[in-house]
């Protein structure tokens, strides 16, 4: 049986394939440009635009600090990414790297792990465009009901509230909330609650992805031009509006309060492996992704920091705990019509991020529908408009009924574990690579520095530094029984273990330094997001091996002598 889990594809195997398939497959018209501007489409969206405010009111002004570690550990993903793509350009992304890395059930597991970077990060994106179109409106003067622009989870929960603590206890947002659920019209005892503009906008954007990539790419180019002009335009007007002594305190709330922000800023930079999964609509993909995705991970990297930096010095960290950040700071500094334009684009520049997404989701599915793991009908191509149809529609379902209902909170975060999980094993996937000579093939390589000794050098360094400057830290586990230090430190002695781990390989193997920099550096941020994350995460990808064995396991090509 272990040798049936662990099958895996080879490199020609999936080129064949796509080959043979791809005949009848899908139109190929994209080029550089288009894949940088489908990337940054990914890239710009919910995280800069909402969710960087709560990270800066956390971490201060050194939260652009995280952009730039974020940022790291993304570009040694990048090249890992970018390496696979050029080696095997077909639509699968992460999921199909694993096929040739790892084995089916890895490619499995990741592939599961994807629809949480896809659909679930979808969800986060359609609330928090739902929650910039709603203010949007107002701006034009239109209130919507609430009952028609609020999840009905948060307005149970405000209502629950309200019940118990009296109004008084309810902040603004609450306030709507329970609003909502006071005054929404009833079925029976339910009242009727949904998030009506995020479940449109989702329905809508899958339309545009359903009848074509051309028309996509159009759209996309559109929209990015109009993030750009918006981000910069706060860049540069901005700028003007900073006053140096907002930055001090650079860390206000130290170490702890600049990793609270590492889902939301790490939300911020997901994306830019998802131009991957258009490998097959790609004119020259092996020499286009690499060069893309480098490419808009650095303009979004410069662009973060640079809009940090702005936003922490315009206004004091402390006031910046709001869903429209961008909007506010020119709102608190008297620019009320730079912020009306900031609020009007973007909602539009949200819009290309689902847009993308969109457009990843049923690829990856559609790769794996392929390979058996999924039914056949996730990989039938519409006759005219030449897209995964099927496939297109499961996926604007599955984001558009949670994001009608429920939270962006927690679908975060679980984006977050998700993708780095994700992250991790492509990183390691190139490490397979080197191992198994395959990255000769490769028309594009990360970069090989020998990491025979440095990967042990480096541990040692980090050790002696926590033992030497990190009293802190060290205090803090001192006070901790064993059952807490189980209980909460876990994930951090998951991290040493596998630094050591990786020495010991390294050693034996001559590891390339940056795709094991790459695996540290994510695992490093994933052990920053809390345990409960990790346990929900957990639950999920065992639900993930239930389906696995119950159909992949048996319906598999490589199970079925490779036929199609
Ligand atoms: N990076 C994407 C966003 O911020 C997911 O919306």
């Amino acid at each position: 049986m272990a040798h049936k889990l662990f099958r895996k594809k080879t490199v020609e195997q999936i080129q064949r394939d796509t080959q043979h398939i791809g005949s009848g497959g899908l139109a190929k018209v994209l080029g550089v440009k288009d894949l940088v501007s489908l990337g940054i489409a990914a890239i710009v969206g919910a995280g800069i635009f909402s969710t960087i405010g709560l990270a800066s009111y956390n971490g201060g002004p050194a939260v652009s600090l995280l952009f730039v570690f974020t940022a790291i550990a993304c570009v040694f993903t990048a090249l890992s990414y970018a390496q696979f793509a050029s080696t095997v350009p077909v639509s699968g992304s992460a999921y199909t790297y694993a096929y040739v890395a790892f084995g089916e059930i890895f490619a499995w597991v990741i592939g599961w792990a994807l629809i949480l970077e896809y659909a679930v990060s979808n969800m986060v994106v359609a609330i928090s465009w739902s929650e910039y179109f709603v203010s949007m409106l107002k701006g034009f003067g239109v209130n919507l009901p609430t009952w028609l622009t609020t999840s009905s989870e948060a307005a149970y929960e405000a209502y629950q509230k309200l019940q118990l603590n009296g109004p008084e206890a309810l902040n603004t947002v609450e306030k709507i909330a329970a609003n909502a659920y006071t005054y929404a019209p009833k079925l029976g005892h339910i009242p009727l609650i949904v998030n009506l503009p995020a479940g449109l906008i989702t329905v809508l954007v899958t339309w545009l992805v359903y009848i074509g990539i051309k028309e996509s790419r159009t759209a996309s180019n559109i929209m990015v031009v109009l993030k750009i002009s918006v981000v910069l335009l706060v860049i540069i007007g901005g700028a003007f509006y900073v006053k140096p002594e907002n930055w001090t305190p650079f860390a206000p709330n130290g170490m702890k309060g600049i990793l609270s922000g590492v889902a939301s800023v790490f939300f911020a930079f997901i994306g830019f492996d998802s131009i991957s999964t258009t490998a097959e609509e790609c004119k020259n993909p092996q020499r286009d992704l690499p060069r893309s995705m480098i490419y808009c991970l650095l303009i979004c990297t410069i662009l973060y920091v640079l809009i940090t930096l702005v936003l922490t010095g315009m206004v004091n960290y402390k006031e910046l705990n709001v869903n429209d950040p961008l909007a506010f700071v020119f709102q608190s500094t008297g620019l009320n019509f730079m912020a009306g334009i900031i609020s009007v684009s973007s909602v539009i520049a949200i819009t290309s991020a689902l847009l993308v997404f969109q457009l990843g989701q049923p690829r990856i599915w559609m790769t794996m529908s392929r390979d058996g793991l999924l039914w056949k009908k996730f990989s039938t191509i519409h006759p005219t408009y030449k897209t995964p149809a099927f496939a297109t529609i499961i996926a604007g379902i599955v984001v558009t009924v949670p994001a009608l209902f429920f939270k962006m909170d927690f679908f975060i975060d679980l984006t977050s574990v998700g993708t780095f999980f994700a992250f991790i094993l492509v990183c390691g996937g190139v490490l397979y690579l080197d191992h198994k000579g395959i990255s000769k093939q490769s028309k594009f390589r990360v970069p090989y520095i020998n990491g025979k000794y440095l990967i042990g050098i480096g541990l040692l360094l980090a050790l002696s530094g926590l033992y030497l400057y990190g009293d802190a830290i060290l205090n803090e586990w001192r006070h901790l029984s064993p059952t807490e230090i189980i209980e909460h430190k876990s994930l951090t002695i998951v991290f040493w273990i596998t630094w050591l781990v990786l020495a010991v390989l390294g050693y034996q193997h001559r590891f390339s330094i940056l795709p094991v920099a790459g695996i540290l550096v994510n695992l490093y941020l994933m052990t920053e997001l809390g345990a409960s994350n990790w346990i929900i995460f957990i639950g999920w990808l065992l639900i993930g091996l239930a389906i696995y064995f119950l159909y992949g396991y048996k319906h598999s090509r490589l199970n079925r002598g490779n036929k199609l």
